[in-house]
């Protein structure tokens, strides 16, 4: 087993709509041996192909609070149930240190493979519904971030070839960028993160 190394927002391969798996040959089955080794060497509780620059549609998970208990979803299908959505303080391994609300439907259905090609429809709730939207959403180049990042100012100093993006949330937390001009966004150096009053001081 290996270690892979997780591609970090603003990454634009992060945005990659991820492709079905056709077949779990012997090669997905090391991705997934990684892909969740990976995940418990983070400290995260799920990790999307797609973070790991695979863009296919497969998800490790692991919501056991002794982490034995990994889950794999392969090719998944997340149909909400209910309109109701309830608000959660997530985070993400590709965007460190960022934590923040996000509102997702309660409850869900989730219709996938397991890593032995077994079928997996289950009706739920809680921080699997929570995890499983999350997840879907790197499979399909969403980001947490962009349910509360706005570009909040971008400087661009004509006498030099750098310029800031400063992306702000609800919260008055800031996420600074720093690159060449004419960068495009997903290449640039991720400067610095936290609040307003941290700003100042930098
Ligand atoms: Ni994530």
């Amino acid at each position: 087993m290996a270690l892979l190394p997780i591609l970090n927002y603003p990454d634009p391969r992060l945005r990659t709509i991820a492709k079905p798996v056709k077949e779990v040959t012997a090669e997905i089955k090391t991705l997934i041996a990684d892909m969740i080794e990976t995940m418990y060497d983070a400290q995260g509780i799920g990790l999307a192909a797609s973070q790991v620059d695979r863009h296919i549609q497969l998800i490790v998970m692991d919501l056991s609070e002794d982490k034995n208990s990994p889950r794999v979803f392969i090719n998944p299908k997340v149909t909400p149930l209910v309109e109701e959505k309830q608000p959660y303080e997530e985070g993400c391994l590709s965007v460190p240190e960022v934590y923040d609300s996000v509102e997702r439907p309660k409850k869900v259905r989730i219709e996938a493979l397991d890593e032995h090609g077994k079928k997996i429809d289950e009706e739920v709730e809680g921080l699997l519904a929570v995890c499983i939207q999350h997840e879907m959403d790197h499979l399909n180049g969403v980001i947490f971030v962009d349910y509360f990042l706005n570009t909040a100012f971008s400087c661009v100093n004509e006498y030099s070839e750098w310029m800031f993006l400063i992306l702000e949330n609800k919260k008055n937390f800031y996420v600074v960028f720093l690159g060449k001009c004419g960068t495009n966004i997903g290449k640039l150096e991720l400067l610095f993160v936290g609040t307003l009053t941290a700003l100042a001081l930098f």
